[in-house]
């Protein structure tokens, strides 16, 4: 029934300002938005009618004050319906079509290394994703540091690449999803990032438009994620696997560990790098292992292999042969890509400074805290601190060390890439502290703490 009402745009008029205003004030009162008025709000939000600090009063609001399971409901779909009013048909392409999404980390360069490696299996995978948010790099801005790539894409020009090449990497467009790219640049300019409601019809609502038949999700959980506890993790991921199962989407969930960045790099560029070095085989070993747990759910999801053990040897065979690495090429190529730069990575974007900061101590690395290393990036301009701000594709971070490997005092643990004094000073105050080394080796913490799928919603 409301699923119906939704599949395509209202005909309701959009609201008045004077109505927009009843609305918040309902929602910060506790109240409970009806559909049509969330589906009107939404609409006119992506006309400019509801005016962009009207909506950010209404995500604070709802920030305070939540959305039910039905309001929940019907902002995502108002999200998903936000372009053309339906989903992006995909039936004319073979099997089933799968995606991932993450829940936002710091040197998460994952979804480089997975959505070519999948494709490169024959899984189709239409991936759809975003920019950075808050302290969280965003996938979408580390391709745009390859020189020419290209993520905004018409509609046409996604499913003919999608079709061509098994897999194509976008951001949110006019006809998909324009709401949540309207909503994204706003909620991370306006502290209402880190709110369930506000993170879950996020995902879902770009993941469901784009046409993908099942999801897997990574949800963070620690120090440097939107949810900081595995409880509030866990709920976020029943929330989002409660969305796709309810329109019909297969969701499954690995909940992983961010406390510490994922592998060495954080910042666009430098990650491209690292994430080409994964596709070679050549990774770190903690991203290498979460892509592939990933990667091993997208297959058994897409019914690629029947079991973790074939879709283990199904995805080694595809990174070793070069396969995923030459999928990704395609991809960019189709994309309007310099493939140079993929080819010989010296060539991608170089920060003019580099200091490096030494360990105070000879112990084992204890800390390596993933918020102030993600929020140092943005003080360096890999992120932004206003919506209008450009992203410096240079800039960022190189970890020498992990957790639990044992370091001399005064051995650098870290190197800062920059192009002005003054940001790598700021992003050298928000390092202090985020650093420690103790005597005795760390406890060692498992990167997935856990999987959820549909059975936790009963
Ligand atoms: N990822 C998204 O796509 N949206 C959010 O709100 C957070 C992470």
């Amino acid at each position: 029934m409301l699923l119906q009402a939704f599949t395509s745009p209202s005909t309701s008029p959009k609201p008045s300002p004077m109505r927009a205003y009843e609305l918040i004030v309902h929602k910060r009162q506790g109240g409970v938005l009806g559909a049509a008025d969330i589906q009107a709000f939404m609409e006119g939000f992506v006309a400019g009618t509801v005016a962009d600090y009207q909506m950010a009063a209404m995500c604070m609001a709802i920030f305070f004050r939540g959305l039910n399971e039905e309001e929940l409901w019907a902002w995502t779909k108002a999200i998903m319906y936000s372009g053309e009013g339906e989903a992006f048909n995909l039936s004319s392409l073979p099997g089933i079509k799968v995606d991932k999404h993450s829940t936002g980390g710091v040197g998460d360069k994952l979804s480089l290394v997975l959505a070519p490696w999948v494709a490169s299996t024959g899984v189709v995978v239409p991936m759809v994703s975003g920019r950075g948010l808050g302290h969280t790099g965003g996938t979408l801005d580390k391709l745009e540091s390859i020189e020419g790539f290209c993520t905004r894409l018409s509609k046409e020009r996604f499913l003919d690449i999608l079709g061509r090449h098994g897999v194509c990497m976008a951001g949110q467009t006019q006809t998909l999803a324009p709401a949540d790219k309207k909503l994204y640049a706003l909620r991370d300019v306006s502290a209402t990032v880190d709110c369930l409601p506000l993170i879950a019809s996020s995902i879902m609502g770009k993941k469901l438009a784009e046409g993908a038949d099942a999801l897997v999700l990574d949800v963070k959980l620690g120090n440097g994620a939107f949810m900081p506890t595995e409880t509030k993790a866990r709920a976020l991921a029943q929330t989002l696997i409660g969305i796709g199962e309810r329109m019909g989407k297969p969701t499954v969930a690995l909940l992983s560990r961010m406390d510490a960045p994922l592998g060495h790099a954080i910042g666009n560029a430098l990650e491209v790098k690292e994430a080409l070095e994964m596709l070679h085989g050549r990774g770190p070993e903690d991203a290498m292992a979460l892509t592939r747990r990933l990667a091993v759910e997208m297959l058994l999801l897409a019914k690629r292999a029947k079991e973790v053990a074939e879709a283990e040897a199904v995805l080694s065979h595809a990174l070793h042969s070069g396969a995923a690495f030459q999928k990704f090429v395609d991809m960019a190529k189709a994309q309007g890509a310099n493939v140079a730069q993929l080819e010989n990575p010296k060539l991608l974007p170089k920060a003019k400074l580099c200091k490096a900061l030494l360990s105070p101590r000879t112990g084992y690395v204890h800390k390596q805290e993933a918020m102030a290393i993600g929020l140092g990036a943005v003080a360096l301009g890999a992120g932004r601190a206003r919506a209008e701000e450009e992203i410096d594709a240079s800039v960022g971070f190189v970890l020498l060390c992990k957790p639990g490997e044992h370091i001399e005092k005064g051995q650098p643990w870290i190197e800062i890439h920059a192009n002005e004094e003054g940001r790598l000073e700021a992003a050298m105050a928000r390092l202090e502290g985020a650093f420690e080394v103790g005597e005795e080796p760390p406890k060692a913490q498992p990167l997935v703490v856990g999987y959820m799928d549909k059975g936790c919603l009963i």
